[in-house]
């Protein structure tokens, strides 16, 4: 089965054709980060615009690059939360027109059910049950994933995004947008240990997490360090940042594969691309006994293929919609429709 995908919810324009769940046919991206750069964020009125702009050659290139015309697309699946409103409708009504015209399923997909998917591309032997920590820009989340569907949270941030707090640290250091990447560039260059930084735990609720005491700690830093003139050692506030948010997410993961027994963990989402996270998950699952599995970089960030993969599961399950689909900004991965 040949799924026709789409994702707008945040600055990537993206469509993709994926075979049965699994099979990464054609992988179409237009990134407007450049553009948001410039304001050192995301503008949801320009990323809407730029949506529009883009969809409709990337559709056009999507099936290209899979050797596919309308007639050989099965389905359509599409982002509709969570996510910027404005982006997520732009995906949204082309996708309903498109499986309208075609006269094909249209597939809603929560957008954090499509980064965990992800992992379903890369690794062919992966099947659930299994533990993903989806770790995004907008999204952090420790999740059940009992089946394709069936998906459970067992701890969330309550306030920030472990990538908005990425971000926004980048941006007092002077650092361009999206500043994770150069958040991890500059981590490399220093072993840390020189800023004490603050690790919240939520009271009752040991797998919960927040992010928002660290972000303005970082910014107090930098803000005191400006006013007083005194040096800042960048490099090693971002390894010392860095260090802060993996040890938030490194053994709250692991606790939640403790508590449900689980023995295998996939990681999901933008920030899941960090060098220093990547390699502190890995030295807790070996060190537990647990299998991890790590998208490959270009996977961890949005794309097309994603929801194309989480597509087919949802459509297996019976989870189609009409054309009375709406876009919500947010949405709990344990929702569906
Ligand atoms: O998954 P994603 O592309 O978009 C959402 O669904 O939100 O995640 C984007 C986030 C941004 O906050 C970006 O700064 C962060 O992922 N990110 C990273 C790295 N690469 C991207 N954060 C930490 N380290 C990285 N290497």
């Amino acid at each position: 089965m040949k799924i026709l995908a789409f994702e707008s919810s945040c600055d990537e324009t993206a469509a993709a054709v994926v075979e049965d769940g699994r099979r990464v046919l054609s992988d179409a991206i237009a990134s407007q980060a450049d553009m948001h750069a410039l304001y050192g964020g995301v503008v949801p009125e320009i990323a809407s615009r730029k949506h529009v702009e883009a969809i409709a050659a990337l559709t056009e290139k999507a099936l290209a690059d899979a050797h596919c015309t309308k007639d050989d697309i099965d389905a359509v699946a599409v982002t509709y939360a969570p996510g910027l409103i404005g982006a997520v409708l732009v995906g949204l009504s082309f996708a309903k027109s498109v499986a309208y015209a075609w006269n094909v399923p249209l597939i809603p997909v929560h957008h954090v059910r499509g980064h965990i998917a992800a992992n379903y591309l890369a690794f062919p032997e992966l099947e659930p049950p299994f533990l993903a920590l989806a770790i995004s820009g907008g999204n952090t989340l420790i999740v059940d994933v009992r089946d394709y569907t069936d998906l459970r949270i067992l701890g969330a941030t309550r306030d920030d995004a472990a990538g908005e707090c990425f971000d926004k640290a980048a941006r007092v250091l002077g650092l361009p947008y999206p500043g994770g990447k150069p958040m991890d560039e500059l981590a490399q260059q220093s072993a840390g240990g020189v800023y004490q930084l603050p690790v919240a735990h939520v009271d009752g609720a040991p797998l919960d997490m927040s992010f928002s005491g660290l972000k303005t700690a970082v910014v107090n830093l930098a803000h005191h360090a400006e006013q007083t003139g005194e040096p800042l050692d960048r490099a090693a506030l971002a390894r010392d940042f860095t260090r802060a948010v993996s040890d938030t997410l490194v053994p709250r993961a692991m606790e939640a594969a403790r508590q449900t027994g689980r023995k295998v963990i996939c990681a999901a989402g933008g920030v899941a691309a960090n060098s220093i996270i990547r390699a502190d998950l890995q030295k807790a699952c070996d060190a537990a006994g647990c299998r991890l599995y790590l998208p490959p970089l270009r996977l961890c960030g949005d794309n097309g293929a994603m929801i194309g993969a989480q597509g087919y599961y949802e459509y297996l399950a019976g989870h189609t919609a009409g054309m009375e689909l709406n876009a919500y900004a947010t949405r709990e991965i344990e929702d569906r429709g």
